[in-house]
């Protein structure tokens, strides 16, 4: 069955063959998950998942674009081939391995709840399943459809992103947030007067770079690449930067 190898089944180059026609690697992110992706002061994505996209791009000798979405807008745009791969912070998940394929983990994360500083007495996030608390949620997140199946009686709110969703609890608006601690904890360091993290983590989850449905020529070339470039020098002066600083 060689035929299906490297194209997807389409008969077509591999996306990594593409790539490299191409000359430029187009990245598919969704700003706003600290410290995996946000913008600098000039605008600019910066973070780790960028350090990682410029890193595949320097390996394959390519230059790299970074075009933003809507989280949940991601998954859509690789399928219809306007990015060549999502990095984003993105939870391994076997209903979105329907729709693309991910590559082998690069980051352990979790999911967490943030509180407003001003309730001092919640917990943990039985505290908040009670009628009349609202929970905010970032719309298509791994914490959305965690907090959709956990929480039985209080209501769940959908904001665009993160961002939002957590001014909403800074904001008193909500009761609380679910996230990626990751996430949390660079927020909580950012605005450590008006909110509160609780660091227990409520489910554990491993984050991969999405890539088009089984392109097995161009998942075999990120695995490769990442097995070397994880817990190198290039990756460990990220971590330094961006998780220990
Ligand atoms: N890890 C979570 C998920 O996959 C949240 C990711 C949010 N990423 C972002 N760039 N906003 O659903």
């Amino acid at each position: 069955c060689s035929q299906d190898v490297g194209d997807g089944g389409t008969g077509g180059p591999s996306t990594i063959q593409k790539i490299i026609d191409r000359n430029k690697l187009i990245i598919g992110t969704s700003p706003g998950y600290f410290p995996f992706e946000m913008k600098d002061k000039q605008g600019v994505n910066v973070g780790y998942d960028m350090d990682l996209g410029k890193a595949i791009a320097d390996a394959l000798k390519v230059e790299v674009e970074f075009k933003d979405f809507e989280f949940s807008g991601l998954i859509p745009a690789l399928q219809t081939g306007d990015i060549d791969m999502v990095i984003s912070g993105m939870t391994i998940r076997g209903d979105r391995a329907l729709a693309v394929s991910f590559s082998d983990p690069y980051y352990s994360s979790g999911q967490v709840v943030m509180v407003p500083k001003s309730d001092t007495t919640t917990k943990n996030w039985q505290d908040l399943d009670q009628t009349g608390k609202k929970i905010a949620v970032s719309q298509g997140t791994t914490g959305a459809l965690l907090a959709k199946q956990l929480f039985k009686n209080a209501q769940i709110m959908d904001f665009d992103g993160f961002a939002n969703a957590a001014l909403a609890v800074k904001q008193n608006q909500a009761d609380a947030v679910v996230f990626d601690e990751p996430g949390i904890a660079v927020y909580e360091i950012m605005n450590g007067d008006s909110v509160r993290g609780i660091y227990d983590i409520l489910s554990s989850e491993n984050l991969g770079i999405a890539l088009p449905l089984n392109d097995h020529a161009t998942i075999q070339w990120v695995n490769s690449f990442l097995a070397s470039y994880r817990n190198g020098p290039a990756d460990q002066a990220s971590i330094q930067k961006w998780f220990k600083s």
